[in-house]
């Protein structure tokens, strides 16, 4: 039984009071029905301030790989709080964690950690300039790389005011950005080895590097096409660029060692986040000898305050002893959960004759809904930014707001994040209300269109 969501209505307007918007981050404003107050999380599961259950696959967006509230994360963390929270100092655990990500990380000779993805993608864009002495960074159109202005252009840009898909205009996402920047930020699409090796060829010796999520997560879960990121690959090393593989939701994901240890491509620097820590704050940027002695030599800085704070570095070990414990079991867990989902959407797309797009992996997805009109064939893909605007965002969002009145959290951009504590129960349940929710919301607006 749902209890509705008074409770949560009447937090949302106590907090836009004193904190901005209600909210402590942009992107929760956006949540569907609207931002709801959580008071617990346990594995697979979390209750909301009014007493309604659900299924999570939000997840913290990402980092909770193994679930809400892990047992031997929360033990970890706790031993070591008692032992202090902060030395600025050096301890022990910094090293084992190092050890740990150097060992299973292709590109990782060396380490630092901070708190956040954002600030890491700061260091590793600081380091390829300073490294190449060059200025240039090339990213992709649709793609996210932290809220911080060197970057964040073009993440999710106006299609009218975005120029021709092989040529997209560098667009900043926020007012206050600083004008002339982008200047040194080229937006390129993703997928497409021919323009990237086209832009490089005609600008030798002006590109810092490439960054890059090594499948395009924050867009529609979008996988390398056969040979992208090779061809990226050998492309970075013929023009010395220093190749950049965001792995902020990929890293301890889709495998161990990431998307580089998945699809066997080593990149120049790297940079982990979210599920490496299981929802400890820590991110790491790693690299290869060659750039990351910069900072070991002290040439290229990098700071802050909270790097390595010891009960979040006590949390990472545990996460990695849970991921690498029986032959990474927990991969496996996750991988049948998303899997068994995935089959069962496309299996309701065809039971109700739905042009439902799914794709991606098991342990991350994407749901969407083509518009109106746009004629998809059957299992035909989005492969870039441009192709994702043939979803209806709004049509989603409605969706969104219905199956979470059913008991299943889930993001409104589209992408489904699973875990270890996922049980085939959760994927019954969770079907049982996809179903209802399309038959509600999903159905009548394709059949409006038709009598339209
Ligand atoms: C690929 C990618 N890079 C960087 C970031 C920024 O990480 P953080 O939010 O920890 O600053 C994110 C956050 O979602 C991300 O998805």
């Amino acid at each position: 039984m749902h209890h509705g969501y008074a409770k949560s209505i009447a937090s949302l307007e106590r907090a836009k009071r004193s904190l901005a918007g209600g909210v402590s981050s942009n992107v929760r404003a956006g949540d569907k029905p609207f931002p709801l107050y959580f008071e617990r999380g346990m594995g697979s599961k979390l209750w909301d301030v009014d007493g309604n259950e659900y299924i999570d696959f939000v997840l913290g967006r990402g980092p909770l790989f193994l679930g809400h509230t892990h047992a031997g994360v929360i033990e970890a963390t706790c031993k070591q709080l008692q032992m202090g929270q902060i030395y600025a100092a050096q301890h022990e655990l910094e090293i084992e964690l190092a050890e740990r990500v150097c060992r299973i990380v292709p590109c990782a000779d060396l380490v630092r950690f901070g708190i956040s993805g954002s600030e890491a993608v700061h260091g590793a864009l600081r380091l390829a300039r300073a490294a190449t002495g060059r200025k240039t960074v090339i990213k992709f159109e649709g793609q996210y790389h932290g809220w911080l202005d060197n970057i964040l252009y073009s993440l999710g840009p106006d299609p009218t005011r975005a120029g021709e898909w092989d040529h997209p205009r560098t667009l900043a996402e926020s007012p206050g950005q600083f004008d002339g920047e982008e200047s040194h930020v080229v937006v390129l699409p993703w997928n497409h080895l021919p323009t990237l090796e086209q832009y490089l060829d005609q600008h030798r010796g002006e590109i810092a590097a490439v960054i890059t999520e090594p499948v395009m997560c924050n867009t529609a879960v979008i996988p390398p096409l056969p040979g992208f990121l090779e061809g990226m690959r050998e492309l970075c090393t013929k023009h010395d660029v220093v190749l950049i593989f965001d792995e902020v939701i990929t890293g301890f994901r889709l495998s161990l060692a990431g998307a580089q240890g998945r699809f066997g491509i080593k990149p120049d620097l790297t940079i982990f986040g979210k599920a490496i820590a299981n929802g400890m704050p820590i991110s790491c940027l790693a690299g290869i000898e060659k750039y990351m002695r910069l900072i070991a030599a002290g040439k290229v800085g990098h700071g802050g305050t909270y790097n390595s704070i010891p009960p979040a570095v006590a949390g990472a070990i545990a996460t990695l002893d849970a991921l690498e414990q029986d032959e990474h079991a927990a991969y496996a867990a996750a991988d049948r959960a998303g899997l068994a989902l995935v089959d069962g959407l496309r299996g309701l797309a065809k039971k109700l004759n739905l042009p439902l797009v799914v794709q991606g992996y098991g342990v991350i997805f994407y749901l969407g809904f083509p518009k109106q009109g746009v004629a998809l064939h059957e299992g035909q893909a989005i492969t870039d930014y441009r192709t994702s605007l043939t979803m209806d965002q709004d049509l989603y969002s409605a969706f969104v707001s219905d199956i979470v009145g059913r008991g299943v959290r889930i993001i409104p951009r589209g992408n489904w994040f699973l875990s270890s504590a996922h049980t085939d129960d959760d994927v019954a349940a969770t079907l049982e209300a996809a179903e209802a929710a399309l038959i509600e919301v999903v159905v009548p607006a394709y059949e409006k269109a038709v009598q339209a």
